[in-house]
Formats: structure tokens, sequence, C-alpha cells
């Protein structure tokens, strides 16, 4: 298949109405566009069309029964998705749609059991990057869209992530910059009485609870190890996630003693014979010793953290190190998407310095 690329500069919108109009006609016939929101890149299709939402599977190499997230750009659509709007619903749309949360409801019967592999419910998001929006009203569907990784690998955050990922694999894709986030959106089941969040993420479970008074998480979201007997409410946390080729250990402890136990592991590492690459924030860029180091941005602005940390495992795999130690983080506030990703990117594997 060839794929179609379309550089869209997300300050100047208006002057690229040739790219969106061929990007939505593409989602009108059927087909798939990977674009820019604001967390991640998507892979979208036609929401409501099996056969799109098949082809995304197929692109994505993804199991068949890992539900998709559907994006409108109208809050209304809601009703016209979600078969039950809770008050809770409600007061979470008002405080942070558009933006980075996704909400799971009791689905209505024009929502296909292809775009939610098989369930009832149904998880919707509203995101606030202009070109998503656009591309979403343009089209005239809501489009579904996983995040535009091949399964398995770390999600993108800027064009070029996409493109190694699904060149010949979609019809198009829509180049609009790096994304502002870097983690995917906070996902939060609203089909219950009390909150939970399925997956952690830039809106936090303190601005949830200012909005609700509580929210709870489910189990699987709080695990530091891996137990198999809690199967999480999101499909889609089951799997080997954002993992990079080589292999990540997370280096816990204080300052001080996180710098002489990265000196020792690539001591150890080197003696072995292998490529070692090292992820730090800047207190730690001159560390010696790595092939390769990448600094992921600034412990007391984790916010540059989130943004920089996909991009970090990618460039980890392009540096072709065979292991990986990376620095942790506290798991408060944005910190706890950060370590969750993390987390999985490592396998839990965890050195206690
Ligand atoms: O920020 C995001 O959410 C990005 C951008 C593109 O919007 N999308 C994204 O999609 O991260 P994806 O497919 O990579 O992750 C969706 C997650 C999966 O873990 C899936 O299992 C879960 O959402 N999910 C989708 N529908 C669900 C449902 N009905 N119930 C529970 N979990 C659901
Ligand atoms: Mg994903």
């Amino acid at each position: 298949m060839d794929t179609e690329i379309l550089v869209v500069n997300v300050d100047e919108i208006d002057k690229y109405d040739k790219e969106l109009d061929r990007a939505s006609d593409v989602i009108k016939r059927g087909g798939l566009v990977a674009f820019p929101t604001e967390t991640v890149y998507g892979l979208g299709g036609d929401g409501l069309l099996s056969d799109a939402s098949k082809r995304i599977y197929e692109a994505k190499g993804r199991p068949s029964d890992n539900p998709l997230i559907l994006h409108i750009a109208d809050r209304d659509d809601v009703y016209k998705l979600a078969a039950d709007v809770s008050d809770n619903a409600v007061k979470l749309m008002d405080a942070f749609w558009p933006g980075p949360m996704t909400l799971v409801f009791k689905k209505t019967a024009i929502v296909p059991y292809e775009t939610t592999g098989g369930l009832d419910t149904v998880a919707i998001r509203f995101p606030i990057h202009p070109i998503a929006m656009e591309l979403i009203r343009r089209s005239g569907k809501y489009i579904a869209a996983p995040s535009a990784n091949l399964s398995g690998k770390p999600s993108p955050t800027k064009a070029k992530h996409v493109i190694d990922d699904m060149m010949g694999r979609v019809d198009a894709i829509i180049d609009g910059g790096a994304v502002d986030i870097g983690l995917e959106s906070t996902i939060i089941d609203v089909t219950g009485d009390v909150p939970i969040i399925l997956r952690p993420g830039f809106i936090t479970d303190d601005m949830i609870k200012q909005v609700l008074g509580r929210v709870e998480y489910d189990k699987a979201v709080l695990l530091d190890e891996p137990d198999y007997t809690v199967k999480p409410k999101a499909p889609g946390m089951k799997y080997k996630h954002y993992a990079p080729e080589a292999s990540l250990t997370l280096v816990r402890g204080e300052n001080g003693a996180v710098s002489s136990a990265f000196a020792k592991l690539i001591d150890e590492a080197k003696g072995k014979g292998l490529r070692v690459g090292l992820i730090v924030t800047e207190a730690n860029r001159d560390i010696t010793g790595a092939d390769h180091i990448c600094v992921i941005g600034d412990r007391n602005n984790l916010g540059t953290v989130a943004h920089n940390l996909f991009g970090s495992l990618r460039e980890m795999d392009e540096q072709g190190v065979d292991v990986i130690f990376s620095e942790s983080f506290s798991e408060e506030k944005l910190g706890r998407a950060i370590m969750n990703r993390l987390l999985k990117a490592a396998g839990y594997s965890i050195y206690d310095a």
C-alpha cells in the first residue's frame, strides 16, 4: 500500500485545507489515517464501520480483543454512542473535555463489537489537538484510534515514529510535528457508582478527586510486579507494552546511590561485552561510561519526562544497545503515569540502589 504523507503546520491550520480534506476523504472511504493528538499519535478509521476497525487491528498487528477508543469533536455525540451518561461522567466531561481523558460507558447499538473488542462498553475521548478535531469534524465520523505504533512498541510522539512503524500499512500519515503531552490519555470507567482509573495519564487522581471527591484505581494499575491472576479492566493493559528491544532495568533510590549504582551496573554490563544505554534526568547528564546516554527531562518538571519518555525508548533501539538502565520516579501526580509506562517497558525489572 502507498502511504501518503501530509504535512500540516498546527499553528496555521487554516492554510492546510487541501491536506485536511484529503485525510478526511480517506476516513470517509473507510481507509486509515495516522494523525497527531495532544497525547500521542493515533491510527484512525471510521469507528462505526466494522471493516475499518478490522483494518486498524491488521495495520498495528494488534489482538482483536483489545478495544479501540472512539474520538469525537462535539461532546453531545457522547449521547449517541453511550447508553448511560452518569452525573459523574458529566462532571468529568465539564472539567476535562476537550482534553487527555477517555471515559468508558455502556455502549449503544450503533457501536460495532469490532470496535469495542467484543465488550458491551465503549471508550470515548474528545481530544483538544486542532488537527485531530479538524479531521473528526471534516470526515463527519467518529474516529476509532489506538496509538499509531506497531503493537508492543512504544507509542509514537513524533511523525517520524509513525513513519518508522506504519509506512506501507496505512493510507495516509498527517505529520503535525511533535505531540504535547507524550503519554496516552487517562482512562476512567464511569459505568459504576465509583469512577475507576483504568490507565493513569496526564489527568491525575488528585485532579479527578477535586471534581468528584472520590476515585479508585483498577487493581491491575497499582501492581509493582506482574501478577497474572489480576485481570486488568482495560484489556490493553495486560499486553507487554511500550517495550524497547533492549532489556530495561529501573534503578530506584536516593540520587547519590543511583549514580553509584549506574557506575557499577555499567561496569558489569561492559564486562560482559554488552552495549549499554542510560536514561537519566538533567542532574545526571554527565555520568560517563555508557555507550549512549539519553536525557529524559528535568526531575523537577515531570511534564518534560512524560514528553520525552517514549522517544527515549525508541532512541535506545536506534542506538542498538543491549541493556538500558533508567532512573525511576516517585508515583505521585504525573509520576504515577510515568512509572506505569516505565514499569511495563521494563517488565517490572527494578534495581534497588
Ligand atoms: O491518548 C490516547 O488515549 C491515545 C490517542 C490516540 O487518543 N489512544 C490510545 O489508544 O492510547 P490505545 O488503543 O493505544 O489504548 C486504548 C486503551 C487500551 O488499553 C484498551 O484496552 C482500553 O483503552 N480500552 C478501550 N476500550 C475500552 C473499554 N470499553 N473498556 C476498557 N478499556 C478499554
Ligand atoms: Mg497503545
